[in-house]
């Protein structure tokens, strides 16, 4: 049996991980889970515990995985990892497996997750991209408070409770201004470009992922006062003339997509949902047939990370790559 360990366990994504693998029952074997220091049930990550391990998910951070990631590798170990460490590396796959689970091969050991906002557009616009082709995506996104880990989460909830109470508000540290009864567009440091570094995993991972890298993708990150749940508005331009009725029927057709015909969908509605939820289909300019208009939202816990990791697991499972 396929034994397999958290790195992260004790952070939101490790936490999702660990209950998206009892939730969908595989057949494991032993789960152990790794933090940066040992508590109850907790061990402290080091090189001799996890070689105990076939599969490793990295739920932490980016030095974590840069330090603990090799040597697994190196003994043949397969690496599930939240961070972007590897992401963009050559020779190393990004896979979303309703839209790329071809690009898995036997030989390959390393799977990083790819950016949680990439993954839910990928999949949303993988549809688009197979039934009339992708030339141009422009897309804003509203990002929750926990994508940016417990310390955003609790940040949020702290600053609530003030409001709530009437008590001064405790400074903003894990986002650079106050997210309580606002929203702040920048999601990562700003470059001298001007793009914040979500912008440029958004752009970079999605054109990777899709398999189009030459596609025009500009993207406007920011975060909202919403717990868990990214949501996305984004506009689209087709290589080839469709309509809204054809993309609707590509929606309803695609895995792990939820099409909404009629009506709107929020935050709250998919917040423990493995799907990604489409929504508001419409034509940009009724002079085009090649420009439209989308909402979608995906719980960026689950299909933007940790569901993600373990639909991987379960393809390299399938395919018959992990010893049994
Ligand atoms: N949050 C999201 O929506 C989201 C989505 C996609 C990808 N990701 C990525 O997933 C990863 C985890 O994010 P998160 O949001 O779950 O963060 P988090 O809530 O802050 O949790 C971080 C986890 O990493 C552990 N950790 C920190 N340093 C470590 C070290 N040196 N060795 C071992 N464990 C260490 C922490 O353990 P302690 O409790 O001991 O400190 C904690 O369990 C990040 O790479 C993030 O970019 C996050």
């Amino acid at each position: 049996m396929v034994s397999v360990a958290v790195v992260g366990a004790t952070g939101v994504v490790g936490e999702t991980i660990l209950r998206v693998l009892e939730e969908r029952q595989l057949p494991l074997g032993r789960v152990g889970r790794f933090a940066s220091r040992e508590r109850n049930g907790v061990k402290a990550t080091s090189d001799e515990a996890l070689r105990e391990y076939d599969v490793v998910f990295f739920a932490s951070t980016e030095d974590a995985s840069e330090r603990y990631a090799p040597p697994l590798l190196e003994r043949g170990a397969f690496v599930i990892d939240n961070s972007s460490t590897f992401r963009m590396r050559e020779g190393v796959p990004l896979v979303v497996p309703e839209v790329n689970a071809a690009a898995v091969r036997a030989e390959h050991r390393l799977f990083p997750v790819a950016n949680c906002t990439a993954i839910i557009l990928c999949t949303a616009l993988a549809p688009v991209r197979d039934v009339a082709g992708l030339r141009a995506v422009r897309v804003a996104t509203y990002q929750a408070a926990s994508g940016a880990g417990r310390a955003g989460l609790d940040e949020l909830l702290a600053q609530e409770r003030a409001c709530v109470e009437g008590t001064p508000l405790p400074q903003p540290s894990a986002f650079p201004a106050t997210l309580a009864g606002n929203v702040i567009p920048q999601v990562g440091r700003i470059d001298a470009s001007g793009s914040c570094g979500e912008e440029e995993k958004v752009r970079d991972e999605t054109r990777k992922m899709l398999d189009l890298p030459r596609l025009m993708v500009s993207a406007t990150t920011v975060r909202v006062p919403v717990r868990t749940a990214h949501s996305e508005a984004v506009w689209f331009e087709t290589e080839r003339d469709t309509s809204v009725e054809a993309l609707a029927a590509a929606f309803e057709r695609a895995p792990g997509v939820v099409f909404h015909r009629d009506g709107i969908v929020t935050p709250r509605d998919v917040e423990g949902r493995d799907e990604v939820h489409v929504a508001r289909v419409r034509r940009e300019d009724d002079a085009s047939n090649r420009h439209f208009v989308l909402w979608f939202v995906g719980d960026q816990l689950r299909k933007g990370a940790a569901t993600n990791g373990v639909q991987i697991l379960e393809l390299l499972l399938s395919r018959g790559f992990l010893p049994q």
